[in-house]
């Protein structure tokens, strides 16, 4: 007879909480609705219908169903693994690291209390205990719905409600049972945000790693109905390099050259009038980080996205609430960040003293994007070394790049384009700034120019030991590669991303899949 199959023999279970955004169209007859569409791969899925009964269109949450056995078994292993598990380590760690850490832990367990499970039961139950360990417990699976924009739970033994990009408000069919759940729910969430919730502090504003926007609180006043929550998701969905080319912002050649800079790190700024389309772009050049890299970004407000694991977004916060308790600024946040010891770090826009400590950061090897609000190379450079920001010429010259972005009008369209590319030659005394300016956009003919050498190519050559028509050939490759990918209307944000990762990679198969030489 064959040997009996030992948990510690089950394969690996994939969870993925990330899986494709499906196309859904607007219908208009309420009556018609009836879409259902994954959210955690493979375990959890919404059905989106019209309720007769209800009379109104309701939004089903799908998760595997336990039997009591599994239910009494999910119970003891989460009861034991609360115990074992170290959540900072769990914090830190990459999602790779974590699945394997619950598989292992789980199985061990399984063994150690005699707990027998069938493969169909481990994999249900692994589900229940990465969606609690690694997420948000049962509103996880709304948190990965693209389409919800917020969610709201006013108290327990009532429905939480969300916000669906398409179909608007609805009723879902989670429901907090008792008040000890949702104020442990509460908990966590402020955890998450990195603050703390209490009776005394019965109020919670903050922002979860995602960015997503938390408002919660914590009372047991007779009068309400216990605890509540907010989260305002943040959704939204950058514009990819391929399609910056579609809209004519920028040439291939361009977006080449900023990812070779971005590869090498070299330090960019993207200079711009308001809503010249400067965050745009620097969400667009961030595609171009290489798939390994750990990326901090610090922003005010919460505006970049990237589709990618190794990200440690941060938005700084004014004092807001209860006894202007949780305000961070700019300067603190990136001091902490450098802590981290990112290679990349990307400042949504430099205004004030952060800029020093950010100079500070390039200056010794950290790579950093950012962008600046001014008219002109002239006007950046003033802008840096005047109060409030002043830095010294000497720090100035971590700069590699200037990408200027400005709106024109072309045949009597408003558009955005990427006006220059400056290189920063060297930052003198006196704001004497020498640049060269490898690319320029012409307005007569709206037409991109490729006008120059490129001088940090030669800073590259020396640098990383790379032939001038090595680097070329390479510039040359990757423009048509994305001239290829927007040809062929390459445009969603994960597709590009996994394209572009994939270059890092294997860049001879990627060449020829889109038939570049
Ligand atoms: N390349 C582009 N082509 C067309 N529209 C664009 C482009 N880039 C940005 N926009 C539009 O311009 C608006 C402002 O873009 P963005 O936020 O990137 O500009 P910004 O310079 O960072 O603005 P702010 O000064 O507010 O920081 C957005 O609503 C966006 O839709
Ligand atoms: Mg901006």
């Amino acid at each position: 007879m064959a040997k009996k199959i030992g948990i510690l023999d089950y394969p690996m279970v994939s969870v993925d909480f990330t899986p494709r955004i499906p196309p859904i169209k607007k219908i208009n007859d309420k009556t018609k609705i009836d879409i259902r569409y994954c959210l955690i791969s493979p375990f959890a899925y919404v059905h989106i219908y019209w309720d007769p009964k209800e009379y109104e269109v309701v939004y089903e949450i799908e998760e595997p169903i336990l039997t009591k056995e599994e239910d009494i078994a999910r119970d003891k292993v989460v009861k034991a693994m609360r115990n074992m598990i170290n959540f900072k380590e769990i914090i830190g760690g990459s999602n790779e690291t974590l699945f394997e850490y619950i598989d292992k832990r789980f199985k061990l367990l399984a063994i150690e209390m005699g707990i027998e499970l069938t493969y169909e039961s481990y994999k249900k139950i692994y589900y229940y205990l990465v969606r609690d360990f690694m997420g948000f417990n049962e509103v996880e699976p709304l948190l990965r719905d693209y389409f919800v924009e917020d969610i709201e739970c006013n108290g327990a033994n009532t429905p939480v409600y969300l916000v669906h990009r398409i179909f608007r408000n609805l009723k879902t069919n989670l429901v907090f049972n008792d008040n000890e759940s949702l104020e442990s729910f509460v908990e966590k969430l402020a955890q998450r945000c990195g603050k703390y919730i209490s009776y005394a502090e019965p109020i919670l504003d903050g922002s979860l790693p995602d960015g997503s926007r938390v408002n919660a609180t914590y009372t047991k006043d007779v009068t309400s109905k216990g605890p509540t929550f907010t989260i305002r998701k943040f959704t939204k969905t950058p514009w990819t390099p391929p399609q910056l080319i579609s809209f004519n912002t920028l040439s291939p050649e361009m977006l080449a050259y900023l990812w070779l800079l971005v590869q090498y790190k070299m330090n960019l700024l993207v200079v711009g009038g308001t809503a010249s389309g400067k965050t745009t772009l620097l969400n667009a050049i961030a595609f171009f980080i290489p798939p390994e890299a750990r990326v901090v970004s610090i922003e005010d407000t919460r505006e970049l996205n990237l589709p990618r694991d190794n990200w440690l977004p941060s938005v700084a916060r004014s004092a807001t609430g209860v006894k202007g308790l949780g305000e961070i600024d700019m300067f603190e946040l990136l001091r902490a960040s450098f802590r981290q010891n990112p290679d990349y770090v990307i400042v949504g826009e430099v205004r004030g003293k952060e800029a020093s400590v950010l100079f500070q950061g390039m200056a010794s090897g950290h790579s950093s994007i950012s962008t600046i609000h001014a008219d002109s190379i002239e006007t950046v450079i003033k802008r840096l070394e005047t109060p409030p920001i002043e830095l010294s010429p000497t720090l100035l010259n971590v700069l590699d790049s200037m990408c200027v972005m400005t709106h024109a009008i072309v045949r009597n369209q408003e558009t955005r384009k990427l006006r220059e590319i400056v290189e920063v030659v060297n930052i003198g005394e006196n704001d004497v700034a020498l640049t060269n300016t490898p690319f320029m956009w012409d307005s007569s003919e709206d037409k991109f120019y490729f006008k120059k050498e490129s001088r940090l190519f030669q800073k590259i050559y020396h640098r990383y030991g790379i032939t001038p028509e090595q680097l070329s050939a390479e510039f040359r490759r990757r423009a048509e590669l994305l001239y290829r990918l927007y040809q062929r209307k390459i445009f969603g944000f994960r597709e590009v991303q996994d394209i572009i990762n994939e270059y890092y990679k294997k860049p001879e198969e990627v060449l020829a899949k889109f038939g570049v030489n």
